[in-house]
């Protein structure tokens, strides 16, 4: 593993380590921690997507550093965890953005998308969060899971990615309730459909010849009609930078939408 340090310029500066940073809200998220004057340890399987955000973080200088890996070996969250809170002496916050999406029919999925989908969504965030709980605790820091409005209702023909996000939602329950004696708080968002690479490949991937068509109709599922847009990474980060902060005290165990009303019910 890889890891890179630049800053640790006083212990009072909180710090945020922050998972799928590489992608498009890990890396707002990252640029918006670094903008409210937290430093920030960045960790994803992509490694020239991290340099690029670990560029802006170090020309503001919160950038704690660089923590590569795939984080769908156990001992690699582990790992990550304990060096970016030995380069920066605590931890206050864990957000878990690394994802992956799947879709198509229940009955052509194989083992290996199942495998996939399961062990970055949901046992990557597990294994992250319980190996960062002994920091948290000492900081009395929190957790920002990636949930979805695919975490709170079922989507026809994405079984295997709901099934991840709604014990995302779960977990994220369970864990605050576990973890609240501690003092750490734990919550989860549940973005509806967000303009990132993950929805652009999404569109690539699934919409067979027509890409656009694809995405033209998940915006005609809004309840905006004509005036619907997909969430910016931007508008996810800011929820999650409030999440984080000490005014955000009595929310724990708590799943946030931000979808513009997708989960909301049927119309
Ligand atoms: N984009 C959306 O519409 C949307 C909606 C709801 C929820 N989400 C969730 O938000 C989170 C962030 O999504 P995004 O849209 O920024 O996606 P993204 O594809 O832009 O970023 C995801 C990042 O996760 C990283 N990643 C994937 N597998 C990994 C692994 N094995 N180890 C380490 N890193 C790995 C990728 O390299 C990528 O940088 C995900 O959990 C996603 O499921 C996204």
């Amino acid at each position: 593993m890889i890891a890179e340090h630049a800053v640790a310029e006083g212990p009072q500066r909180r710090v945020v380590l922050i998972s799928g940073a590489a992608g498009g809200i890990g890396s707002a998220t990252a640029d918006r921690f670094a903008a409210g004057g937290w430093n920030v340890a960045l960790t994803d399987l992509d490694v020239p997507g991290l340099s690029d955000v670990a560029e802006r973080l170090k020309r503001l200088d919160r950038l704690v550093g660089v923590f590569p890996g795939d984080l769908r070996s156990v001992s690699t969250c582990q790992e990550v965890v304990r060096e970016a809170a030995s380069a920066s002496g605590r931890l206050d916050c864990l957000v878990s953005a690394a994802g992956v999406w799947t879709e198509g029919p229940a009955d052509e999925t194989r083992e290996a998308d199942w495998d996939r989908v399961l062990d970055v969504n949901l046992k990557a965030l597990f294994f992250l969060a319980a190996a960062a709980i002994p920091h948290l605790a000492a900081s009395a820091g929190s957790i920002v899971n990636l949930s979805s409005d695919a975490g709170i209702q079922g989507v026809a023909g994405a079984a295997v990615y709901s099934a991840s996000k709604g014990a995302v939602t779960n977990l994220t329950r369970a864990l605050a309730l576990e973890l609240a004696p501690r003092g750490v708080r734990v919550n989860a968002v549940c973005p509806g459909d967000v303009d990132t690479p993950m929805l652009r490949a999404q569109a690539t991937d699934f919409g067979g010849d027509d890409p656009a068509g694809y995405l033209e109709s998940l915006l005609q599922q809004y309840p905006q009609a004509d005036r619907a847009r997909f969430v910016a990474a931007e508008e996810v980060a800011e929820l999650i930078w409030y999440l984080a902060q000490d005014r955000a005290t009595p929310i724990t165990g708590a799943n946030l939408s931000i979808d513009f009303g997708i989960s909301a019910g049927v119309q």
